[in-house]
């Protein structure tokens, strides 16, 4: 595998930096070393693209997470405040200032809900890459992990539309966490991704992952009625 930590000394101060600030399973440093790694294999395929903005911002894109997600006041934005905490760090880290924008932008626009559409084609990748991992069988053990902090069930076999109805508000907010569960966030957001990412290499991948997925749910409701 191509070793990116060796491309520059910094890429190992901002993952320590990084370390320290993610908190918990779905969002740790392995999910952060796995966008890198998608992050370049999707860059092979396009031109231009400057490795030197994309991983740093493929490193620092969630290191505010841990602030949203304590927030009690629903205010905070992580990808927001991620570019806000990456522009001191990487000041010191002597990176030049037309640098720092760059990676602000792709950092900022790096979420679905943000506001900013990711425009340079490092933030393309790093939107593309970050939302692969959310899907395939990564985003099915991902997801199963968040379903156990949520104190959800292993399945659901409620009917989609009565679902939507009585557990979801019109702006995709889930009422009660514990009615939820990974094939129904599935077949509610997860299976739409690919329709939602800007490069044509993750567009390739991302249907591969979601077809695995449906199968892995086909399996799982056969199995929980006792039919295979
Ligand atoms: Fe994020
Ligand atoms: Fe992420």
């Amino acid at each position: 595998m191509f070793s990116w930590e060796k491309l520059d000394p910094r890429y190992l101060k901002m993952q320590e930096i990084v370390q320290q600030e993610l908190s918990y399973a779905a969002h740790d440093l392995d999910h952060v070393l796995r966008v890198v790694e998608m992050s370049l294999t999707l860059a092979q395929k396009e031109k231009g693209v400057d490795l030197a903005i994309l991983i740093p911002a493929a490193l620092l894109h969630d290191i505010a997470r841990r602030y949203e997600d304590e927030d009690e006041t629903g205010t905070i934005d992580h990808a927001l405040l991620g570019a806000e905490m990456a522009a001191p760090i990487l000041k010191d880290l002597a990176y030049e200032q037309q640098s720092i924008w760059e990676i602000q932008d792709c950092i900022r626009s790096h979420r679905f809900r943000s506001g900013f559409l990711p425009k340079s084609i490092e933030a393309k990748i790093l939107f593309d890459a970050d939302k692969l991992d959310v899907i395939g069988a990564l985003g099915i053990a991902r997801s199963y992990i968040l379903a156990g902090i949520h104190g959800e069930r292993m399945y659901s076999d409620v009917n989609i539309e009565d679902y939507l109805q009585d557990n979801v508000t019109e702006n995709g907010r889930i009422i009660d966490v514990s009615k939820h569960t990974v094939n129904l966030e599935f077949e509610l957001k997860l299976k739409k991704i690919p329709e939602r990412l800007y490069t044509a290499e993750a567009k390739k991948i991302a249907a591969g992952r979601i077809s695995f997925m449906k199968y892995f749910f086909e399996v799982l409701e056969q199995e929980i009625k006792g039919e295979r």
